[in-house]
Order: structure tokens, then sequence, then C-alpha cells
């Protein structure tokens, strides 16, 4: 049977970062879409027009970075031996559950990817029909903001995970629909959900409000952005610290906030030029990914 990703069920958002992943090498054909290639060529004359001001970064190169980002903290649980399951939350149409359950799986990972109901039956419908679901990836129906019922996390993942792994939580890109308060009960939700395994570690990006509102165009993204999607797009925390202690009051003990360490290298030459034409201050601190131990545990 033929597959297809194309129902406009998928939200726009998962469509456009799927290209990006798919366009840098970092997803399969069968996770392609139309409607996201086509939001991205459609934005993207605009948004290089726009990276002059943010030191040649584009929405491209900032995506990139939180992924890579996301992708190097989690290896580096992977391999220190913390994480041997992980529950990745509004997977949407990234690979990274492919990539990973594909390259620990004779370590015996497991990977269970949830979103919502449409999402996550598409997703698994088209993975199995290229062979790309391992039998250590499961794709669940899961709401990030249900407590209860068949949805919540906990019931979502019963049977599936666990509860003697290492486990880590993963949500990329979800955060931002979502006003403060709502961010902060599904902060709680997986506090309480990864105590109850030996070690519990949640990996998110974070964006900014003090980075990203110093500059008028930023600003003006995030509204284009709330305009589009029908739905205002926060940006909770204005720096780092607010953003630790609001992690510690949900159940959460020791948290590191990441930076990446290095710019795209075509970031970097357009950032020379865009000195040169006009310079500015560029803001740092755009892109963050907050790594964070749930329970007190302070080591
Ligand atoms: C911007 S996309 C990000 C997808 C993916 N993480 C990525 O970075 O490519 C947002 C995803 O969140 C999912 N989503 C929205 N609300 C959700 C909820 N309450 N529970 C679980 N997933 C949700 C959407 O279905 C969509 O796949």
């Amino acid at each position: 049977m033929h597959h297809h990703l194309e129902s406009a069920r998928i939200s726009p958002t998962a469509h456009y970062t799927g290209h990006v992943w798919y366009r840098n090498g970092l997803s399969s054909p069968a996770l392609k879409t139309r409607r996201g290639a086509a939001m991205f060529h459609v934005l993207e004359p605009f948004l290089r027009v726009g990276s002059v001001v943010t030191g040649g970064l584009t929405l491209e190169g900032a995506l990139l970075l939180r992924h890579r980002l996301i992708d190097e903290t989690l290896d580096r649980l992977i391999r220190r031996g913390d994480v041997r399951q992980v529950v990745e939350i509004a997977g949407g149409l990234s690979a990274r559950g492919v990539r990973v359950a594909e390259r620990y799986r004779s370590e015996g990972l497991t990977y269970v990817e949830g979103d919502l109901p449409d999402m996550a039956a598409q997703k698994r419908a088209v993975l199995a029909s290229a062979s790309l679901l391992e039998p250590n990836h499961h794709i669940v129906a899961m709401d990030a903001l249900a407590d209860t019922g068949e949805l919540s996390l906990g019931a979502a993942t019963r049977g599936v995970v666990d509860e003697a792994k290492g486990t880590a939580v993963i949500t990329e890109g979800l955060l931002p629909y979502f006003d403060r308060a709502t961010v902060e009960g599904i902060w709680r939700r997986l506090a309480q959900f990864l105590r109850r395994f030996p070690r519990g570690a949640y990996i998110s990006d974070l964006n900014l409000r003090m980075a990203a509102d110093t500059l008028g165009a930023v600003k003006m993204f995030r509204h284009l952005l709330s305009w589009y999607t029908g739905g205002a797009v926060h940006w909770h925390f204005a720096d780092e610290p607010s953003a630790v202690a609001s992690l510690r009051s949900q159940g959460f003990g020791s948290v590191s906030v990441h930076a990446p360490s290095y710019p795209p290298p075509t970031a970097r030459v357009a950032a020379r030029i865009s000195q040169w034409v006009w310079p500015h201050p560029v803001p740092d601190g755009l892109v963050r990914v907050l790594e964070a131990i749930a329970g007190d545990d302070r080591a």
C-alpha cells in the first residue's frame, strides 16, 4: 500500500522542519513532503535577507544547530550508559527516532515516539511501509497536555517502556506553542514520569526572550510565526537562570543549558559579510538546549 504524508492534519511547522532535516541529510525520503518543500522554498529568500541581522544565522541554520545539539546531548547520555530508553514527545516528521533506534539497536536501546493520534498513525504507516521501523522503535499516540486518559504519557507508554532502564524524554519544537503555565504543567508531568526510572533526563530546545527580542527582526519573525500557525508563539523565559529555576520548581534536580559550540561555516561567512555591510551587535543565545535530571540528584 502506498502511504503519503500530505494530509492537512500534519502541522505546517512539522512539514517545514521535516524538510529541513531531509535537505540536510538527517532524514529519509520516506519522511519528505511536497508541502514541506514548498513552504521552505517560498520562505527561504525572505529568511536569507533577514539573516543579515542575526549574523548570518537563518531559520534553517538555527533549526540545524538545535537538532544537532539535541542529538549530541542524547548521544552523550547513551554512551555514558545513563540512558537505554528514549521517549520523544511530538516527534513530528523528525527522523531522530529512526536514526537512533537503528544506531543503538544492538545495544538494546528502546525508542518510543509519541505525537497526536493522526500524526502518530501516519508516521507509523509510512515508516513501516518503507521498512524503516526497527523492532526497538515504537510510535504511539500521545498528548503532552493530558494528565490522565489513554493519551497521557504514562498510559501511552505502558507496556512499551521498561521501568528498569535509564530514560531520556525529548521535546523539540513543541514548547513555543504553549503559554508558560502550560509548559510548566508539561515539565511537572515529565519530572513525575521520569522519577519511575533508575535515571531520568529531559532534553529540549529552549528559546530565550532576551536573546530574541533584542532584535526587531527576530521579534517580527516570532509574530509572523504566531500569525501563520494561528496561535501565539511563546518564548517563556527571559534568560537561562529563570528557565532553570522554573524546571527545578517543577521537580528537576540539576539542569544544564548547552550552547552550540560553533556556528555553521556558511553562517560564519554570512556573518562576516553582514558585519562589513552593516556593523551591528549580533545576539547570542538564539539556540539553546536544556538537559535536566529528574529528582534531587545534584550531581
Ligand atoms: C514544530 S513540530 C516539531 C516536530 C519535531 N519535533 C521536529 O523538530 O521536527 C510540532 C509537533 O508537535 C506536535 N504536537 C502539538 N501538540 C501536541 C501535544 N499536545 N502533544 C503531543 N504532540 C503535540 C505536532 O503534531 C507536531 O508534530
